[in-house]
């Protein structure tokens, strides 16, 4: 696939709890193609009539494909892009999807106070958020990347804690959990190439638009 290739908009959409939201949100502003589905083996799918080219990636790895330009936009959570770090433009927040990061121990083991767990593990999907979150608190701690059923750490004692997100909360109820300590909110964002947003502007300002009329109807 040609970086920069002008005649197409290439979307990423990340697998997982994202994907439909985000397939039926540009569906509605006439961004789809046949056969887009998460269940979908092939990687690439194009809509030949309107010159739109979506791949579907892991959730970690939509902003490295918008980053780098193989992807002119793409969707994903603002949790993932700001642990990502990457340089990519933020253009709209969805609202869906929405999140939050939190701090949560286990139930038996809770300590009195959060400054009580400085110098202890963090298990934790995002390393670098946690590492800001508590650097602000003059805290050090040592963190152990997880990439998935974080909240496995403290029951298995991997780690005192876990920084995760929490969406309905059931995980952490079912697993003994409580959240200690707010870190951020997080919705799901469009996100756009830096170089494309110069080149094809009036496509992706357009379906910025678009998305934003949308949204402000389903209101
Ligand atoms: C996320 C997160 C929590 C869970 C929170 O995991 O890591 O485990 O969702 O949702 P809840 O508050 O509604 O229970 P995800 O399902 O993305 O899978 P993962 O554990 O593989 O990261």
């Amino acid at each position: 696939m040609a970086t920069h290739d002008n005649e197409y908009l290439t979307i990423a959409l990340p697998k997982g709890k994202l994907f439909g939201l985000s397939a039926d949100l540009l569906e509605k502003i006439g961004y789809t193609a046949e056969d887009l589905s998460e269940k979908s083996r092939k990687l690439v799918i194009t809509n030949e009539e309107k010159k739109i080219k979506f791949i579907i990636s892991k959730t970690a790895d939509v902003p490295t494909y918008v980053e780098y330009g193989a992807a002119d936009i793409g969707v994903i959570g603002k949790d993932v892009l700001m642990e990502s770090g990457k340089d990519v433009y933020e253009l709209l927040d969805l609202g869906f999807g929405k999140c939050h990061l939190m701090m949560a121990v286990d139930k038996n083991n809770k300590r009195e106070k959060l400054s009580d767990y400085a110098n202890t593990r963090v298990a934790t999907k995002f390393p670098h958020i946690a590492e800001k979150f508590f650097n602000g608190k003059g805290m050090q701690m040592e963190y152990i990347k997880l990439n998935g059923s974080i909240e496995l750490g403290p029951i298995v004692g991997l780690s005192e804690s876990i920084v995760d997100i929490v969406e309905t909360g059931t995980t952490l109820r079912e697993n003994n959990s409580e959240d200690i300590a707010f870190i951020m909110d997080a919705t799901a964002r469009l996100i756009c190439n830096r170089v494309s947003f110069k080149l094809k502007f009036e496509r992706i300002h357009q379906l910025t638009e678009d998305l934003r009329k949308i949204m402000e109807q389903a209101k």
